[in-house]
C-alpha cells in the first residue's frame, strides 16, 4: 500500500429523525443562514417547511436561493455568491443532490473572493478559504455530502468542470434515508449507476496489495446491485434507501482511494457529454461504462475482471479468466440496462456523433488519461463510438 493521508471530517447525522438536530448545529456558524435547493422537490415532499422551523428554532435569519438545476450553472453560483456578500451570510445550508451541493460549495468558495467564481472551474484558481456549509442530502448518489468536490456547468463555453479542496468539506451533513422516498425511479436508478461508478473507477486498477480496500469495493458494489432494485420497486423501503445512501456517501469520500489516486476515466468523458447535453450524470455513465470496460480488457488487465466476476457477480472461478471477464462485463451491462432499465445509447439521449472529437479531445486536456489504461483522445473516440 501507498502512503496516504485520510481526512475526512465531516459529521454525519444518519438516520430517521435526525434533522431535529439542525438548529444546534446551524447556530454554531453564526447567525444568518443563505438556504439552497433545487427545482422544488423540497416543497412537494414537506421537507422546507421542517427546515424552515429548525432555522426558527436556532433564532436565525433566513435567505433563500432556489432553482439550482441539474447539472447546476454558474450563474446561480454568482447569483450565490452576490447574495451572500450582500447579506452578509455566516452559513450556507444546502438541500438537495450533488447539484445543489455542488453549487453551494461553489458559493461558499466565491463569497470569499473578490474574483468572478468561474476562475476556480477555468483558471483553476487554488480555493483557500470557504463559507461554512451544512448539508442535507436528497437523493443517493454523489458522494458530495461527505467529500472535497464540486462540479458546475458553463452554458456559454459548453463546459462543465470539477473543482476539489478542503475547504469545500461539509461542516456537517444529515443524512436521512426517508427523505429519499420521494426520489423517482429514473433518479434512483441514474443515482445508483453514479454510486456503481465512483467505485469502478477506482477498483479497476493493476495495484495488487490492497485487499482490503477491494473487499470493501465488492461489498459496496454489491450493496448498489442488491439494494437498487429494491428501491426502485419499493419507494420507501429503509433498508434498502439507507444501504443506497451510506454507500453513497463512502463511495467517493476518498476512503476507498487508501494511497492510489489513479486519474479517472469515465467520469471526465461523461462530463463532456452533459457539458453540452446536459444530460442525467448518471445515465451519461451507465452509458459509457460497460464500453469502457469492453475497451479496456486484454491479457494485462483481465485479472482485475476475474476479480470482479468471480467476487461481485458470484461468476464461476473455474472458468478461463477471459470468459469471466467477458461475462463480467456483460452482467455489468444487464444490471445497468436491465435491472436499472436506463439507456443503452449515446444516439437515445440525442448525441450527435460529429461532436465526438470535441468532447474526446475536452474530456483527456489534449493529453492522455492515465488511468486504469492510459487513454488519448483517440481511444475516448472510440468508446464513445462503441456508445451509439
Ligand atoms: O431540483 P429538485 O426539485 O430538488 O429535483 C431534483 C432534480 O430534479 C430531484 N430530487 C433530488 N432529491 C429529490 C428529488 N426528487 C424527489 N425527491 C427527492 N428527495 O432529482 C433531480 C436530480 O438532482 P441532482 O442534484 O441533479 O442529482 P445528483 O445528486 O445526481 O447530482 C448530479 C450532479 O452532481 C455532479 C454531477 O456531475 C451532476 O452535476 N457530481 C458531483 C460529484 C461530487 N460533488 O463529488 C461527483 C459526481 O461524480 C458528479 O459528477
Ligand atoms: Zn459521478
Amino acid at each position: 500500500m501507498n502512503n496516504f493521508v485520510y481526512d475526512i471530517p465531516v459529521k454525519v447525522y444518519f438516520g430517521e429523525n435526525q434533522l431535529g438536530n439542525l438548529s444546534t448545529e446551524l447556530k454554531k456558524y453564526g447567525k444568518r443562514v443563505l438556504l439552497t435547493y433545487g427545482g422544488g422537490s423540497i416543497k412537494r415532499s414537506g421537507l422546507y417547511d421542517e427546515i424552515v422551523a429548525e432555522v426558527e428554532k436556532a433564532g436565525m435569519e433566513l435567505f433563500e436561493l432556489s432553482g439550482i438545476d441539474p447539472n447546476p450553472r454558474i450563474e446561480s453560483v454568482r447569483t450565490g455568491v452576490k447574495l451572500c456578500k450582500e447579506e452578509k451570510i455566516d452559513v450556507l445550508l444546502a438541500v438537495g443532490g450533488g447539484s445543489t451541493i455542488d453549487a453551494t460549495k461553489a458559493i461558499a468558495a466565491g463569497s470569499c473572493v473578490d474574483f468572478d467564481p468561474w476562475d476556480f472551474f477555468s483558471k483553476r484558481t487554488p480555493i483557500e478559504k470557504a463559507l461554512p456549509l451544512i448539508t442535507v442530502l436528497t437523493l443517493a448518489a454523489t458522494g458530495s455530502e461527505m467529500n472535497r468536490n464540486g462540479v458546475v456547468s458553463n452554458p456559454e463555453t459548453q463546459d462543465k468542470i470539477g473543482i476539489a479542496a478542503r475547504a469545500l468539506l461539509p461542516k456537517v451533513s444529515f443524512l436521512d434515508p426517508t427523505i429519499t422516498y420521494s426520489v423517482s425511479k429514473y433518479q434512483t436508478a441514474c443515482g445508483s449507476a453514479d454510486i456503481l461508478n465512483h467505485i469502478m473507477e477506482v477498483y479497476f486498477n493493476m495495484n495488487q496489495d490492497l485487499f482490503m480496500l477491494d473487499t470493501v469495493m465488492e461489498g459496496l458494489m454489491k450493496t448498489v446491485m442488491k439494494y437498487a432494485p429494491v428501491a426502485m420497486r419499493e419507494p420507501d423501503n429503509y433498508e434498502a434507501r439507507a444501504n443506497l445512501m451510506w454507500a453513497s456517501s463512502w463511495a467517493i469520500n476518498g476512503f476507498v482511494n487508501g494511497g492510489k489516486q489513479l486519474p479517472w476515466s469515465c467520469h471526465p468523458i461523461e462530463h463532456e457529454i452533459s457539458a453540452i447535453y446536459d444530460i442525467t450524470h448518471g445515465l451519461g455513465l451507465a452509458i459509457i461504462a460497460p464500453r469502457w470496460l469492453e475497451y479496456c480488457l486484454d491479457e494485462t488487465t483481465v485479472s482485475k475482471y476475474y476479480q470482479y466476476g468471480t467476487n461481485v457477480f458470484g461468476i464461476d472461478p473455474s472458468l478461463k479468466a477471459m470468459t469471466v471477464a467477458k461475462k463480467s462485463i456483460e452482467m455489468t451491462a444487464d444490471f445497468l440496462y436491465n435491472t436499472l432499465g436506463l439507456t443503452s445509447t449515446l444516439s437515445e439521449v440525442g448525441v450527435k456523433k460529429e461532436d465526438i472529437p470535441t468532447m474526446a479531445q475536452k474530456a483527456c486536456g489534449n493529453d492522455i488519461i492515465h488511468g486504469f489504461k492510459d487513454l488519448n483522445q483517440k481511444d475516448i473516440e472510440k468508446i464513445l463510438e462503441m456508445c451509439f
